[in-house]
């Protein structure tokens, strides 16, 4: 007997074991914002602590694939810079400030979302005279699970390696003798070292989407109706992350109105959703129990492929649904299943799913 193997022999596929969903309420959340506000600003500049899930044995997610941390700045203090291969969305929850990423400055306000690309160095600052806390997003619970999450306090600067289009002389490179070429008319390929470590690079910004504009144009979608079928939201764009959807190679960050009193079809998918809610009250039903939120709760509504839904009371909803969702349709992991009437399907390979909205 050795420790190399696992009999699976005839084994049939486990079903999943879903995380059960969490609410963390915002009372929680302000009672640790005072707590890290008390503390004195450790060398590093970070008053921070991480969401984690208490199924999490194996990182700091608050999802298995989503890490969630809370920062706090007072008045005038900042962070050292940092720099990692993780990328991260960046959402303001109090307060104001200014973030450098990769030698850009933006200056955030509340609900304001950026994005910071893998490896660009970075540091926040508070320029208010409140507390400025945001909740950062990021795929970290992944790499770290990898084993592979490179981060370094205080880089030493580097020049940005600027994005050029390919010369001439690449393309020669590329093509020949080296080529890649088809291997039989199946559509096989052969491709040779030199192109495999060099893929096209593509340029990767932080982007700002500031609250104020993403909410005059989702206020327009709730003349969609009540008959309307889709959910009203806009993704948060980063055009580099292309046919997989993305605010980050990893996540999408998006922002929903819900009118009062909507209550969504059940659905499913293999991304999983982290929600914070930051208008307006409701419930989310999960594998069918009900979860009661409201303005300020973080909440992990839908474990990967749990079956839920979500309903507002009385008020307007405005949320902010970070998912793992770009990274599952590169992976060809991304089932989705809109109406559990409905056949599911592999979006990205297999045709998506279309609402009643008219084009227009
Ligand atoms: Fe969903």
């Amino acid at each position: 007997m050795n420790n190399y193997f696992r009999d699976q022999t005839g084994l049939s596929p486990k079903p999943l074991d879903l995380w059960e969903p969490i609410v963390i309420p915002k009372e929680v959340i302000d009672a640790e914002i005072d707590r890290l506000a008390s503390l004195p600003q450790p060398a590093n500049g970070r008053r921070r602590s991480a969401f984690v899930h208490p199924r999490n044995q194996k990182s700091e997610g608050l999802a298995p694939g989503i890490q969630v941390t809370l920062d706090v700045l007072k008045p005038g203090e900042r962070t050292v810079a940092f720099r990692q291969n993780s990328t991260q969305v960046n959402f303001v929850i109090q307060g104001k400030g200014s973030s450098f990423v990769g030698g850009k400055h933006v200056d955030v306000g509340l609900y304001d979302v950026w994005n910071t690309p893998s490896m660009h160095p970075y540091w926040h600052h508070n320029t208010g005279d409140e507390l400025f806390v945001r909740l950062t997003y990021s795929n970290a619970a992944l790499l770290d699970m990898m084993n592979v999450h490179y981060a370094e306090e205080n880089p030493s600067p580097v020049e940005a390696v600027p994005h050029e289009e390919m010369s001439e002389e690449d393309k020669k490179r590329r093509s020949s003798p080296f080529g890649t070429f088809k291997l039989n008319d199946e559509g096989a390929y052969l491709m040779p070292y030199e192109i495999l470590i060099s893929p096209p690079t593509v340029h990767s910004p932080a982007l700002h989407w500031p609250w104020q504009e993403v909410k005059s144009h989702l206020d327009k979608l709730e003349a969609l109706g009540k008959d309307y079928v889709g959910r009203r939201l806009y993704l948060l764009y980063n055009p580099m992350t292309g046919r997989t959807n993305g605010t980050t190679p990893n996540f999408f960050a998006t922002m929903t109105i819900r009118p009062p009193k909507i209550v969504d079809r059940p659905h499913r998918h293999t991304s999983a959703a982290i929600n914070y809610y930051f208008h307006g009250s409701g419930r989310s039903t999960v594998e069918g129990k009900v979860y009661q939120w409201k303005a300020g709760d973080l909440m992990l509504s839908a474990p990967g492929w749990a079956v839920h839904n979500h309903a507002s009371y009385d008020d307007y909803v405005y949320e902010l649904t970070v998912q793992d969702q770009p990274l599952n349709i590169a992976m060809e992991s991304l089932l989705w299943q809109e109406s559990l009437k409905l056949p599911m399907a592999v979006l990205g390979v297999q045709e998506g799913v279309g609402t009643n909205r008219a084009a227009g």
